[in-house]
């Protein structure tokens, strides 16, 4: 840090300490929050609340809240605000995302922020004359982009906080104005996306820069400062109306982008139903349609569940077994079945029914991998940047936020003069039937392009409880893998008894029905590669699966929490 930013940084703590509403109080706390200088806690336990989430800055902050009087509502505002400054490849103010949360209360709330498909969007629209699919269109730049709903989820969910929300926004308007030193992770992301943020806009956006990026720089965002304040002083309508609406419009006329004034305006945060099923005694609580996430998690959950495979214990080739082929016949509905339940009719509860998923098991044969030509999508006659955040509060408010731009940075276009990244979740949707999206996944009609439509998803944002006590908050990014990721974060807990940071950490392993394949992570042992390989799987390396972020709820004031290790993500609590 240079010394001019030594002479505003305690200017900052010293207006800080003087606590009003209208100030910082974030900063006033004995250097709590200190941009320019923190560390990564992986795995710790606390009395009263504790967050988890993708970086140390914005877990701090959430814990801050909580001290001062918040509850985990106002901490999931503020540490989403403070992810979309501190964690730009995913933390964000134009995507989207899912919150689910059980209340002190034992009431529910499932919050859907989802993008939807701009008013001039088309089934078609990522087609070339000859039919191809132009998947660097639904990819990259303006036109990749769906109307983006985060700051509308932020005000849904402020009914439920406390404070005002000038204090929850107050401390990501601080770290986009004065700046936040980065690490040796992002400053190697942020290097390898320079081309891509060139290519994708018409100007030089905070994120570039002329020479290599390093640990220890400080990123500035003054312009994502004004647009977070205007937030901060017309509400929603400081985002989806106004100069940041212009603005935004003005971005799409400089290339191919669709989304238009009145489209934001339009935009709706829809409150859902949780999907919530019983597993070993505990209540699972996840995220219905448009998400995929919370019924395939059901199904693989429930395919397993009392089964004497599973209980050969973690990494035994009997219950590894079984848990990958829950994986594929999961998977194998997904591309079906799924899309945005206010355009498609899901078959929700026939997909959930516990025979149609005990016939679903029934072709598994021990030892013997299945094949995916074999195991098609259910016959129903009903009819890789993510981010995520847990928070628990001492009243006893369970939060789970899982919130994306889609891809790393999204989209790669800044909106000029907002200084925000804009998401490409488009290619969410089913583009073209069969064409895979960025994350392998297939789709048909169920997830076609429809002028607002939300794009399935398969964030899988997870409460649960028992008896009606909260017991885990969980969750985490990883486009297709996300869904596998919770359920092997579970399993390790709930069936294999592991500790929180065990529970995330151990190596993962993911199938999706197509490809027929095994993707493992590094770490996956030897001896269980050998066992699977027998059976006839095919087994792919890859590199990291997921960031989970768990919170484990003991009682008597013991939470335990843990953050991932595969990134710079850390906890905090108090
Ligand atoms: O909603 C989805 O399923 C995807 N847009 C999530 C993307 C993602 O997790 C990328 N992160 N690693």
């Amino acid at each position: 840090m240079n010394s001019v930013f030594s002479i505003i940084f305690f200017v900052i703590i010293g207006i800080g300490e003087v606590f009003s509403q209208s100030q910082t109080p974030w900063l006033g706390a004995g250097k709590e929050v200190d941009p320019y200088h923190y560390t990564q806690v992986k795995h710790e336990f606390y009395q009263n609340a504790a967050v988890s989430c993708a970086h140390p800055l914005a877990s701090l902050i959430g814990a801050q809240i909580m001290k001062r009087g918040g509850n985990a509502f106002d901490a999931g505002i503020a540490v989403q605000l403070a992810l979309a400054v501190v964690y730009p490849a995913a933390g964000n103010i134009g995507g989207g995302g899912f919150l689910i949360a059980k209340k002190a209360t034992n009431e529910f709330l499932a919050i859907d922020y989802r993008e939807v498909a701009p008013g001039r969007a088309s089934k078609n629209m990522y087609l070339d004359k000859d039919g191809n699919a132009q998947l660097d269109l639904s990819q990259n730049g303006r036109l990749a982009s769906g109307v983006p709903g985060t700051i509308a989820g932020i005000f849904s969910t402020l009914p439920a906080a406390k404070l005002n929300f000038k204090i929850l926004i107050q401390p990501a308007i601080d770290l986009a104005a004065n700046g936040y030193v980065i690490t040796e992770r992002e400053a190697n992301s942020l290097n390898s996306n320079q081309k891509a943020f060139i290519k994708n806009n018409s100007y030089s956006p905070a994120f570039v820069k002329s020479a290599a990026w390093k640990a220890g720089d400080t990123l500035f965002q003054p312009e994502l400062a004004a647009t977070l304040t205007r937030i901060k002083e017309n509400g929603a309508k400081g985002f989806y109306e106004g100069e940041t609406a212009k603005l935004i419009a003005e971005e799409m006329q400089r290339g191919n982008g669709i989304i238009t004034v009145e489209d934001l305006k339009n935009y709706q945060a829809k409150i859902r139903k949780p999907l919530s099923f019983n597993y070993g005694g505990y209540q699972i609580h996840g995220f219905p349609p448009p998400s995929s996430g919370g019924i395939i998690l059901l199904q693989m959950m429930k395919m397993v569940e009392n089964t004497q495979q599973l209980k050969k214990g973690f990494q035994s080739p009997e219950a590894t077994q079984i848990m990958i082929e829950s994986e594929r016949r999961a998977y194998a509905d997904r591309a079906e079945h799924l899309g945005d339940p206010d355009f498609w009719k899901v078959p929700i509860k026939a997909l959930s029914n516990e025979q149609y998923i005990s016939k679903r098991m029934s072709d598994f044969t021990p030892g013997i991998a299945s094949k995916s030509s074999q195991v098609k999508a259910g016959d129903i006659k009903e009819s890789e940047e993510t981010t995520h955040i847990s928070i628990y509060d001492k009243e006893g408010n369970m939060v789970s936020i899982t919130t994306t731009l889609n891809g790393g940075y999204g989209s790669k276009t800044v909106v000029k003069g907002a200084g925000f990244l804009l998401n490409n979740e488009m290619d969410d949707f089913s583009v073209k039937p069969g064409v895979a999206n960025m994350f392998g996944a297939v789709g048909g009609e169920a997830n076609s392009i429809q002028p607002g439509k939300r794009m399935l998803s398969s964030m899988c944002p997870v409460i649960v409880t028992k008896n009606g006590k909260p017991v885990i908050v969980v969750g985490t990014p990883g486009g297709t893998t996300i869904p596998t990721s919770v359920f092997q974060a579970l399993m390790n807990v709930l069936e294999f008894n592991m500790n929180t940071d065990d529970a995330i950490n151990q190596p993962k392993f993911h199938h999706q029905h197509l490809p027929d394949e095994v993707f493992i992570e590094p770490g996956f042992p030897d001896k269980l590669k050998t066992s699977l390989n027998s059976m006839g799987y095919k087994l792919t390396n890859r590199n990291s699966i997921g960031k989970t972020e768990l919170i484990y709820i003991h009682g008597n004031k013991k939470i335990e929490a843990a953050a991932d290790r595969r990134g710079d993500d850390s906890v905090a609590g108090y």
